[in-house]
């Protein structure tokens, strides 16, 4: 007989299934056993009669731990008192892998283990319906990401992780020993993803691991983690660019409310309901926060505290959980933004922010030549010794402009959890290296 999950089950009362999964509770009240089993599509009641069952069937359930793996195949009866309205009367039992005892953190997450030990035992951890939801809604978004800039055709493409240097200002690199010569992860595509745009493919994407040796332990921050990059040619202004990433989001989010439902109901997630978000110029940004007395000193970029005051803000004056800020002080931001034409302090440079988080920054990129080498100049930098980035702009660049978003911070701050390492499978931060 073939296996079905959870979710067929209530169409078919009466019927003989097999279903198979994790044990994720044992009750036993002498006369009647209850197994609850786990499957990817949700729970299952499986009811043992000590009198009527076989004898082969209670000689298997006397053997059962919590977290086993077993097959059941059985009659399906409707009951009002099992949650899922249904319930399994079992004709065999069969263990298919049995789980030691005590399993090392509290699955039922009545005991709060610590992060820490939860993260050691990640695979245990993300055993329960909620956990599930999460990467479930998580992959949903990296397919509707491919599928939007697929549809308005940004030609997707895959740079090296493995480079000779970085164009990011503050973050920090990891070195690696390539063959006795220094080599960095890529903390950003941004080189390529100009050098594509320039190439001719005018609108690029990218989505793959960005790595950054940054030593911060925040909720927010982690060394290694997927980046979301466009870039597109022929811009009018950074607002083109702001249009892209606003489109973008609002069809990831529409996508998941229609799709996922059951979903976002057990995280409680209520619809967005937003179409065009509100731009703020940083200067206006600076006067909202001064207004509600936190003041940003001067040529100062805000801190996640005056970020989440900002989005609270633009949260009850105008319904809106995104915000863009732009034209970000030039001294807080890298060589190559490029600034506008009657304002040498300010930068065509904008972050967009979900829910008190910083999800994405980008910018109209400077792409004349002798500008970006006297910016570079400015900031310290010697463009003569980045030759590989600064070829792009020789040899007929178009104006341009991107992006680069954090799909892990998409779900911390969708689903508003306390710590991006939850919308992780496997977190890297300075502290872990494994599993
Ligand atoms: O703001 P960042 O550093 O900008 C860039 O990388 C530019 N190249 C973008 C551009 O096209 N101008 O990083 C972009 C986004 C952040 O907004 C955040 O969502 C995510 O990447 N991010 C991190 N996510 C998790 N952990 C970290 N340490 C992150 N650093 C950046
Ligand atoms: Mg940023």
């Amino acid at each position: 007989m073939e296996r079905i999950h959870s979710g067929r089950i209530p169409g078919l009362k009466g019927q003989k299934i097999l279903v198979s999964g994790w044990i994720h509770d044992i009750r036993d009240f002498g006369n009647l056993k209850f197994l609850i089993l786990k499957d990817k599509e949700g729970t299952m009641q499986i009811t043992i009669p000590a009198k009527k069952a076989s004898k082969e069937v209670t000689s298997i359930a006397s053997q059962l731990t919590k977290e086993s793996v077993i097959s059941v195949l059985g009659n399906v009866k409707e009951s009002d008192k099992a949650r899922q309205g249904f319930e399994i009367i079992p004709e065999k039992i069969e263990l298919l892998s049995k789980s030691e005892t005590p399993v090392p953190i509290d699955m039922s997450k009545k005991i709060e283990s610590d992060l820490s030990t939860r993260l050691d035992y990640r695979f245990l951890d993300v055993r329960n319906e909620k956990s599930i939801a999460l990467f479930k809604i998580r992959s949903k978004m990296l397919n509707l990401i491919t599928n939007f800039f697929d549809s308005n055709n940004f030609v997707a493409i895959n740079t090296p992780k493995i480079t000779s240097s970085g164009v990011e200002s503050g973050s920090e690199l990891f070195k690696v020993d390539y063959f006795g010569k220094n080599a960095f992860l890529a903390q950003s595509p941004q080189i390529y993803k100009q050098m594509f745009v320039a190439a001719g493919f005018e609108k690029v994407y990218e989505i793959g691991s960005v790595f950054r040796a940054e030593k911060s332990n925040t909720s927010r921050h982690v060394t290694e983690f997927i980046g979301i990059d466009f870039e597109q040619g022929f811009i009018k202004d950074e607002h083109d660019a702001m249009d892209t990433a606003e489109q973008l989001m609002v069809y990831l989010v529409e996508g998941i409310e229609k799709e996922l439902k059951d979903e976002l109901k057990l995280w409680e997630r209520k619809p967005v309901k937003m179409k065009k978000f509100p731009r703020i110029s940083f200067e206006k940004a600076v006067e909202l926060l001064a207004d509600e007395g936190k003041k940003i000193p001067k040529n100062e970029d805000f801190d996640p505290e005056a970020e989440k005051l900002l989005s609270k803000i633009i949260l009850e004056k105008q319904k809106s959980e995104f915000v863009f800020i732009y034209n970000y002080p030039y001294v807080k931001r890298p060589f190559y933004h490029m600034k506008p034409e009657k304002d040498s302090h300010g930068t065509k440079s904008f972050d967009l922010l979900w829910n008190g988080l910083e999800i994405g920054t980008g910018a109209q990129r400077e792409h004349r030549y002798d500008i970006l080498k006297k910016q570079a100049k400015e900031k310290g930098i010697n463009l003569d010794e980045m030759q590989d980035y600064a070829k792009i702009f020789q040899y007929g660049c178009p104006p341009h402009g991107g992006m680069g978003l954090g799909l892990d911070r998409f779900v911390e701050a969708f689903l508003k959890l306390d710590n991006i390492r939850e919308a992780i499978l496997l977190p890297r931060d300075p502290e872990r290296l494994t599993p």
